[in-house]
């Protein structure tokens, strides 16, 4: 099976985290998003442990909140004492209204209003990670009006090519995201930081992208980031503490993905860090990493139940189903690959289907020419699996169809932690 929590028993019954598929649909109904809160506990405790094997104490991964956020989500991240990133003041809402400390929170994002910023700022969030020059005077104003001391990352592109996909990629000079160390713009980025007075600027960040497999990014990454704190430390006499190199581990989707052996990584990253600090005469930063997809991807998947099955001779099979781009748009935005299996039939003869979306629209499509087997047809229930990370967090109500829950599977229990979208809740805002 495409991950260790997904088994399927001798009469075909597929199980993810130790449950049966078919019963938790019975259960909860279709479309329905599952959760394997058992892995997302043991991902973070993954990464704790490699961090602070290579780091100690000090370093910290920071969950990237954008990949799966709800309030137990936050809980959850509290509780295994792990930082959060977030990208708005939703994300700051849902993690504060669950409990989640907020100087345990780095607010990123390259478009924070002035809203925003006081905001965030009246809730003491932790650090502001500061993507521009703009958004770094108008946080220094804030502070100051607050008489607050706002500790900041500066936010720099280190021009490297994740080689991942073009969306997804944001380390390269030409992104939207943060200032150029290229062009000679973060040193003047981080010269008029280092000027105000309100702000504590404790180091840097960059995220070059997602789904990185590429064994040598991280490092390269590293190499350039750490050239810039030595030519920080030259040319302005400050030496940053912290080093954030966010998320982008990949995840295996199919068969085809290589499994990044993540621990062995940062053990290799740490090295590297470590002999390049010496090189530079620089001490090792505090080292933060941001993943997402890692800590949730594996943990989740999506159940439907078949409303139609189509044969166009000669040409292709459909397998459609009760959700859709809604809940994952992943293959219409990013022709993502996934794993499609039937969750109560598991060998005999198969065929190749496309899995098609309930909505009034062509491209509505999950997954072309998957396996499924041959006798497929309505009322059987089939599942998405890795679909934990930026699914639910992506998922819309186009065609005004409702958000499926979100239920966690925990110790061979269920319990729901975001319910059912209801038709009254599509019309809650409505005048
Ligand atoms: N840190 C920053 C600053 C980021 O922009 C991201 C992802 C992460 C961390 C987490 O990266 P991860 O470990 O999850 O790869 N919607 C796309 C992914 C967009 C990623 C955006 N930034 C998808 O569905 O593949």
């Amino acid at each position: 099976m495409i991950c260790s929590n997904i088994t399927r028993d001798a009469d075909g019954t597929l199980r993810f985290a130790g449950q049966s598929v078919p019963a938790l649909a019975e259960q909860y109904g279709t479309p329905l998003y599952l959760m394997d809160e058992d892995r997302i506990r043991f991902n973070c405790r993954m990464y704790r442990q490699a961090l602070r094997d290579s780091f100690g104490d000090a370093a910290l991964p920071l969950y990237a909140s954008k990949a799966c956020a709800f309030k137990q989500m936050y809980r959850i991240m509290a509780e295994e004492g792990m930082g959060v990133d977030t990208v708005s003041c939703g994300e700051i809402h849902t993690a504060l209204a669950a409990g989640f400390p907020a100087e345990r929170i780095w607010f990123h994002g390259d478009g924070k209003t002035d809203a925003d910023i006081r905001w965030a700022v009246e809730k003491r969030v932790g650090r502001f990670i500061v993507d521009n020059e703009t958004e770094l005077l108008a946080l220094a104003a804030e502070a100051k009006r607050q008489g607050v001391k706002q500790k900041i990352l500066l936010r720099v592109t280190p021009g490297i090519d994740p080689h991942t996909f073009e969306a997804v990629n944001t380390g390269t000079v030409d992104v939207k995201f943060g200032v150029a160390i290229q062009t000679g713009q973060a040193l003047d980025f981080a010269r008029l930081a280092l000027e105000q007075d309100a702000l504590e600027l404790e180091g840097i960040h960059c995220h070059v992208g997602s789904m990185v497999f590429d064994e040598s990014v991280f490092e390269d990454s590293a190499e350039i980031m750490l050239g810039f704190i030595a030519e920080m430390k030259e040319k302005l006499g400050f030496e940053a503490k912290v080093l954030n190199l966010g998320g982008g581990y990949g995840v295996r989707y199919t068969e085809k993905d290589k499994h990044v052996d993540i621990p062995a990584r940062i053990a290799a990253l740490a090295d590297f860090i470590k002999g390049r600090c010496a090189a530079l005469g620089i001490a090792v930063p505090m080292l933060l990493l941001e993943p997402g997809r890692s800590i949730v991807a594996d943990a989740g998947m999506t159940v439907y139940t078949v409303s139609t099955v189509k044969h166009i001779p000669n040409c292709k099979n459909y397998v459609i189903i009760d959700g859709g781009m809604p809940d994952n748009p992943r293959w219409c935005l990013y022709r993502a690959a996934y794993t499609v299996l039937h969750a109560e039939r598991g060998g005999g003869e198969t065929e190749l289907f496309t899995l098609a979306g309930r909505c009034c629209e062509s491209g509505d499509i999950l997954q072309p020419n998957v396996p499924l087997p041959a006798d497929v047809r309505r009322g059987d229930i089939v599942c998405v699996c890795t679909t934990g990370a930026y699914n639910y967090s992506m998922a819309s109500n186009y065609n005004r169809l409702g958000r499926p829950p979100v239920v966690l599977l925990r110790s061979g229990d269920s319990y729901i932690a975001v319910r059912r979208e209801t038709a009254e809740d599509l019309c809650a805002r409505d005048l």
